[in-house]
């Protein structure tokens, strides 16, 4: 395969949200571990070198809607992608068309694990937010001119940074938009045993007009096992999927 294995891994409610208080009961804490140790743990079941988030899980998660600190008189920085580090353990791949994100480091920590950040970019991303990432030693790649073609993206990560896994890990915007183009391998669901009911949190998978459509897909189940008596954890392969005529 010239791109990496992709696994979408997340943990959800029983109702299939993403987020909300459910993750804050005991229930939804251990769910919350157990989705932890099977990816990022000691002894953990899947082997990748790196994660995929989108924007709003990287806002929500790390750079915390922070404005980066651009300098518009920066100088033209040299045309097409920046590798600052092609070595590391673990990548966080950062897909952000427009170059919005306020990162302050090269490197992030998520709970014990330590990862180097690739920011994935359209041509809309502007020379002073790339100059910006430069100086930051952040890695980037720009792969499309308005959408991120994430086909290109894929090989481009393999080639470049060596990533032979990759864990798609949401949120749900993103995670639909490779299914729906065939570039999801396997889906892993951690299931909370619990709920909130709020009708303002996003589902496992969305679409947008924009990335997406409602296309149906289907999914073979590969394993389904209990966790700590209440939690479960699903896999699925994605079966192909078949556009409307
Ligand atoms: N439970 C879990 O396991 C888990 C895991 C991850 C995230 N989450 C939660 O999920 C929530 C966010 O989910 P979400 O679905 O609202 O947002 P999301 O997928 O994180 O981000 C959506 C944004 O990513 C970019 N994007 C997504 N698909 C794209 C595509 N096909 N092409 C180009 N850009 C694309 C766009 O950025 P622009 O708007 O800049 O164009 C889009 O607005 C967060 O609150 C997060 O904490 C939960």
């Amino acid at each position: 395969m010239k791109r990496p294995y992709v696994f979408c891994h997340m943990l959800i409610s029983i109702d299939g949200k993403i987020m909300g208080n459910y993750m804050d009961t005991p229930q939804g804490i251990k769910a919350g571990d157990i989705f932890y140790d099977i990816a990022f743990g000691k002894k953990p079941y899947y082997h990748h070198q790196g994660w995929l988030s989108g924007r709003v899980t990287t806002d929500d998660n790390f750079t915390f809607y922070k404005k980066p600190q651009l300098d518009e008189n920066a100088p033209q920085v040299p045309e097409g992608d920046y590798i600052a580090d092609d070595q590391a353990k673990m990548y966080y791949v950062s897909i952000d068309p427009k170059g919005r994100l306020g990162w302050e480091d090269s490197t992030l920590v998520y709970e014990d694990t330590k990862a180097h950040v690739i920011e994935i970019l359209t041509d809309k991303a502007s020379n002073a937010y790339k100059a910006l990432l430069r100086k930051r030693h952040i890695s980037y790649m720009i792969v499309g001119e308005d959408a991120i073609d994430f086909e290109v993206m894929l090989e481009k990560l393999k080639e470049n940074f060596h990533i032979e896994t990759l864990m798609l890990g949401g949120g749900g915007v993103l995670n639909w938009s490779f299914i729906q183009q065939g570039l999801c391998d396997e889906v892993s669901l951690v299931v909370a045993s619990a709920a909130d009911g709020s009708d303002q949190t996003p589902t496992l998978f969305e679409m947008r007009e924009k990335y997406s459509d409602d296309t149906p897909v289907e999914f073979v189940l590969k394993e389904a096992k209990v966790i700590d008596e209440n939690a479960l954890w699903l896999r699925y392969k994605v079966k192909e999927v078949k556009r409307h005529e």
